[in-house]
């Protein structure tokens, strides 16, 4: 298969990312729930989440960093992809709002597709600028305090705010490239991790663990067969920060080791959409990405949903 950016090029003109100030510990947790720090730790790899802020709070402030990071303006975003499991309205979206708050004049929307909504909004910025746009500003963010009940142990221990951000924009010298993906998804699991209308998130963590290790080893196998690369080949792997047992799972079958990867879990908890883009910027931060790495992307999460993209990395290093 091709390159799917053969001709225009991918590349991260800057990246930025945001946690709101209020952190709830494990020993927090558990005065309302019985659980304990151990516990929660020792099963998941959690140890406080972020809480409080909007959505579109966070949103705005994660994506003005990415673009100061790029060095770019509101007059330079062609359009704004935002993904979120935690709109600020079911109607209307929230990606208009924070377009408003930064200033921009272009198209805004949402993307629902749960833990993997980052990723999948990459592959879709790739195809806007194969149409011809200059500049996407792809974006995750989520206030999942707003549905989440802290004090339902099965869930509550999990899920947490945040919000990141990556400017995207072609690069016509051919350094950097999205080089494959693969995109899923498998409604027969809707039930699995689901809130209905003004409730709260309810999952069957052991069958969304089973499966989320299944959909991982599947797509991340794709996307790198796309791309004519082996798991040898891959500088840094950034998968979705769910539970560090299923991130060890999934690499065990795929045969990545830790040190290809970078976890930002023990600070943030289960941020859905916006985790892989908090991590992105946590691995700039460490500078474990330079000019060329190769750098993957997984996220997997509720619907089924999933998503991988494969990258040969150019743009913003620190
Ligand atoms: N504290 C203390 N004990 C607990 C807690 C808790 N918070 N939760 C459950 N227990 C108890 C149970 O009651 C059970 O006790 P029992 O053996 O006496 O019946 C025991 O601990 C084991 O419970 P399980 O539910 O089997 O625990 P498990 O090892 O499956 O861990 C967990 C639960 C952490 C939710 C796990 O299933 C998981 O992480 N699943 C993946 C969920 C996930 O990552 N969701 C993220 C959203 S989707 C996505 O992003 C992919």
């Amino acid at each position: 298969m091709t390159s799917p950016t053969k001709g225009v090029g991918f590349r991260f003109a800057g990246v930025g990312a945001h946690l709101p100030e209020k952190i709830v510990t494990n020993d927090d947790l558990s005065k309302n729930m019985d659980t304990t720090h151990e516990w929660i730790f020792e099963r998941t790899g959690i140890a406080q989440r972020h809480v409080g802020g909007s959505t579109s709070e966070l949103a705005t402030i994660a994506c003005q960093r990415a673009m100061d990071r790029a060095g770019v303006g509101p007059d330079d975003i062609d359009q704004l992809l935002l993904a979120t499991t935690s709109p600020d309205f079911i109607c209307p979206g929230t990606a208009p709002a924070v377009a408003h708050n930064l200033g921009l004049d272009c198209g805004a929307l949402d993307i629902q597709a749960a833990c993997s909504g980052w990723v999948y909004g990459l592959v879709h910025a790739n195809g806007l600028m194969l149409q011809g746009m200059n500049r996407i500003l792809v974006a995750g963010a989520e206030a999942l305090d707003q549905i989440t009940d802290y004090t339902d142990r099965g869930t509550g221990i999990l899920f947490g705010n945040g919000a990141g951000a990556a400017v995207v924009e072609p690069d016509p010298s051919g350094g950097g490239e999205l080089l494959g993906f693969d995109l899923g998804a498998a409604g027969e699991f809707v039930r699995i991790l689901y809130a209905e209308h003004g409730g709260v998130l309810q999952m069957d963590g052991k069958e969304v663990f089973r499966q989320a290790v299944k959909a991982i080893n599947r797509s991340v196998t794709n996307a790198l067969d796309r791309a004519g690369l082996t798991v040898a080949d891959v500088d840094l792997i950034l998968p979705h920060q769910a539970n560090i047992r299923i991130v060890e799972a999934a690499w065990k079958k795929l045969g990545f080791s830790m040190e290809q990867t970078v976890m930002r879990l023990h600070e943030t908890g289960n941020t859905s959409a916006a985790s892989i883009p908090l991590v992105l910027d946590k691995a700039l931060d460490d500078g474990r990405i330079a000019e060329g790495s190769i750098v993957v992307f997984v996220g997997f999460g509720a619907g089924m949903t999933w998503a991988t993209t494969v990258h040969r990395w150019a743009g913003e290093v620190r």
